[in-house]
């Protein structure tokens, strides 16, 4: 693996890798702790972050390696206002391994590729991808329900906008016969470049209404005030009434932070994953690590 900047970037047999390794790293952290010694991580985040950003650099810390978190600048293209954003990765590349990049521009992720020989993991470009979410997600769903085949998978909120969305429907594409619904209002469906991009082919159907139906994967992405006004957000929340409906096996995923899309009742009832999710973050990202920077 030489970057992961989209989940395309890997193969199915990658993707199954790196979950396999996090499963292990999460039954026996204290087996993996001087694996990447003497490498080194920077953490290059011009967007706030609070799970990415602190679980990739606890994930180099865990493994034994160096890292050196930047995070304040308030800064468009650089670090600085006098040094571009090329100069700024071509520095901070030559001092480290890796570099895991957030940033508000899409191309941002591909224009650091061609100015370092770093490796580069996309942590979330604008509103196009987030790889490494896409594979926590995937790791939760496998661990919660044994499987990433034959899914009944709902998909719900300002979809166009969301790169967890996007990300997580294309890695929901390396599995067969998973039957997908993109769930959001109409101004706010998937973008049609993502469904061009999915490995194979997939059953999907949209729709603008919120009712659940035999899921076995509920995932909310959430609306911005950005997106829609109060009015139009209530329609997409996963409220006890709603909530009521779920299987007993149904699982709820939500890549965070939570605005207002699930009710915070919700949190109590088995179904909900998503704090699990959050924490396995932390397993998949050091394995995403370890593949990454293997020999
Ligand atoms: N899911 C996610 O990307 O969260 P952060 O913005 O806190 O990193």
């Amino acid at each position: 693996m030489k970057n992961l900047i989209k989940i395309e970037d890997l193969n199915k047999e990658e993707i199954l890798e790196i979950l396999n390794l996090a499963k292990k790293i999460k039954n026996n952290p204290n087996n993996f702790l001087d694996q990447l010694k003497g490498k080194s991580l920077a953490t290059l985040f011009f967007q706030p972050s609070t799970r990415t950003r602190i679980s990739s650099s606890l994930a180099m810390q865990k493994l034994g390696g160096d890292v050196v978190d930047l995070y304040e600048s308030k800064k468009e293209i650089g670090m600085s206002k006098e040094e571009s954003f090329e100069d700024t990765i071509r520095v901070i590349g030559d001092y480290v391994d890796l570099i895991c990049l957030r940033h508000n521009f899409e191309e941002a992720p591909f224009v650091a590729e061609k100015n370092t020989n770093a490796k580069i993991i996309n942590c979330g470009n604008g509103k196009d991808q987030h790889p490494t979410q896409a594979l926590l997600d995937l790791f939760t769903i496998w661990e919660e329900l044994r499987r990433l085949e034959n899914l009944n998978v709902s998909i719900v909120g300002g979809l166009k906008n969301s790169r967890s969305a996007h990300s997580f429907l294309i890695a929901l594409s390396f599995f067969d016969n998973n039957k997908i619904k993109l769930i959001s209002p109409k101004e706010l469906k998937m973008p049609k470049k993502y469904l061009k991009s999915l490995k194979k082919t997939l059953n999907i159907m949209e729709s603008e209404d919120l009712e659940i139906d035999e899921e076995d994967v509920v995932y909310m992405c959430g609306l911005t005030s950005f997106d829609a006004e109060k009015e139009v957000r209530v329609g997409y929340q996963l409220n006890k009434e709603r909530a009521r409906k779920l299987k007993e096996s149904t699982i709820i995923l939500n890549p965070l932070p939570r605005i207002d899309e699930i009710e915070k009742e919700i949190d109590k009832i088995p179904n909900a994953k998503y704090f699990q999710q959050s924490k396995n973050g932390l397993f998949v990202r050091m394995a995403i690590f370890m593949k990454m920077l293997e020999n």
